[in-house]
């Protein structure tokens, strides 16, 4: 496979840093937005055709170089015996396990509800071009964990899960040994489907201090991680907000770190040492502005490129559903043609 992605994502040394955006499947494409005037979020998820259709547009529409799967964490709940509703407002469980007397027994796993993520792999690997990386994921236990202990995301503050690790932490590590046990599974199914990495969100990690998540909560993530690499498929980790919890992470598993818009790349490489790549981090909102801007910004990254090839760009978080699809075109296109002097 000659492609830029897996290239850098394995540390060979490119002319460019390769480009693709946390959130690009959907949202902002137009073509997704005519099909989501038919069908609801989760008959696209699962109806495997749809799926892969979604997951391909934005590496034909806005030329990026690597494809991620058209799914969402919220799967592994679902799985997990959890009724899960996709409304404006977000999404939001039937029943959230704060309210529930015994939460462990309430879930009742059936990973073969995960069988049509796998069919949508099937689809996307039958009608992608060869060149073109397909990134499997899931979410990291914590942030799955605490959309099903709260049940919504409230401004995305989860209080009663928070709460819930100070007041009742033997539940806590039950609940996440079991969504852990469940995303292994989950994760080396993407592998044995395809897909070229796998990428760990935990966008809730900034919510608990650094030195709780490093030793509490990284154990779990590291399993996870951990049999990925193992089968021999890269992967990056999104800690988003960990801050300066970076400079006491556990790496060896981690082949590149999503570093969030508010840390400095430097700052996060100096923190992570040479051995580990970085991902990130444009502020997505700056996709808001005018082109000049854009351009302004993009511009800041040049030294960084000029000497760091593992470094993949993307968004410090993911694209907001406001941003203009030719402002996001117009990234990809200045990351593909700027003179990175390697
Ligand atoms: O990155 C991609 O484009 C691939 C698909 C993908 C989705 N969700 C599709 C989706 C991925 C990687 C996710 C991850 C996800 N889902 C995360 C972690 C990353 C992040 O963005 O922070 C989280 C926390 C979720 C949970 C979730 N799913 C929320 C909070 C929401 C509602 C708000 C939103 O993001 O739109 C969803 C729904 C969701 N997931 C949609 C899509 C395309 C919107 C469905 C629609 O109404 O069309």
């Amino acid at each position: 496979m000659k492609s830029i992605f897996v290239d850098t994502i394995h540390g060979v040394k490119r002319e460019r840093p390769p480009v693709w955006f946390m959130r690009q499947a959907g949202r902002i494409i137009p073509e997704y937005l005519k099909l989501r005037e038919k069908y609801s979020f989760h008959q696209l998820m699962n109806t495997p055709e749809l799926a892969a259709e979604v997951t391909l547009q934005p590496v034909d529409l806005l030329g990026v170089d690597a494809a991620i799967l058209f799914s969402d964490i919220l799967v592994i709940p679902e799985a997990m015996g959890m009724k899960l509703e996709f409304t404006d407002h977000g999404p939001r469980f039937d029943t959230a396990l704060k309210d529930v007397k015994d939460p462990i027994g309430y879930l009742d796993a059936n990973p073969a509800k995960l069988n049509k993520v796998y069919d949508a792999i099937d689809a996307i690997m039958s009608t992608k071009k060869a060149d073109t990386p397909l990134i499997g994921f899931c979410g990291a236990p914590l942030t799955t964990l605490f959309y099903m202990i709260q049940g919504i995301s409230a401004n995305h503050m989860f209080p009663d899960a928070v709460e819930m690790i100070y007041k009742d932490r033997k539940t806590v590590e039950k609940l996440l040994d079991a969504v852990t046990e469940l995303s292994i599974e989950y994760a080396l199914n993407q592998v044995k489907h395809g897909v070229a990495a796998f990428q760990l969100f935990d966008t809730h990690a900034g919510l608990v201090p650094y030195a709780l998540y490093n030793e509490v909560i990284m154990p779990y993530n590291l399993r996870i991680l951990k049999a990925v690499k193992e089968a021999g498929t890269p992967v990056i980790f999104f800690p988003k907000g960990l801050g300066n919890g970076l400079k006491a992470l556990k790496k060896e598993a981690i082949d590149f770190v999503g570093v969030d818009w508010q840390m400095d790349l430097g700052d996060a490489r100096a923190m992570l040492g040479v051995d580990t790549g970085v991902q990130g981090n444009l502020d997505p909102r700056v996709l808001l502005a005018d082109k000049a801007t854009i351009e302004r910004e993009l511009n800041k990254f040049l030294p960084f490129g000029a000497k760091e090839h593992k470094w993949i760009f993307n968004l410090g978080h993911g694209v907001l559903p406001n941003i203009p699809f030719e402002n996001v075109k117009f990234v990809v296109d200045w990351i593909k043609s700027a003179d990175w002097k390697r």
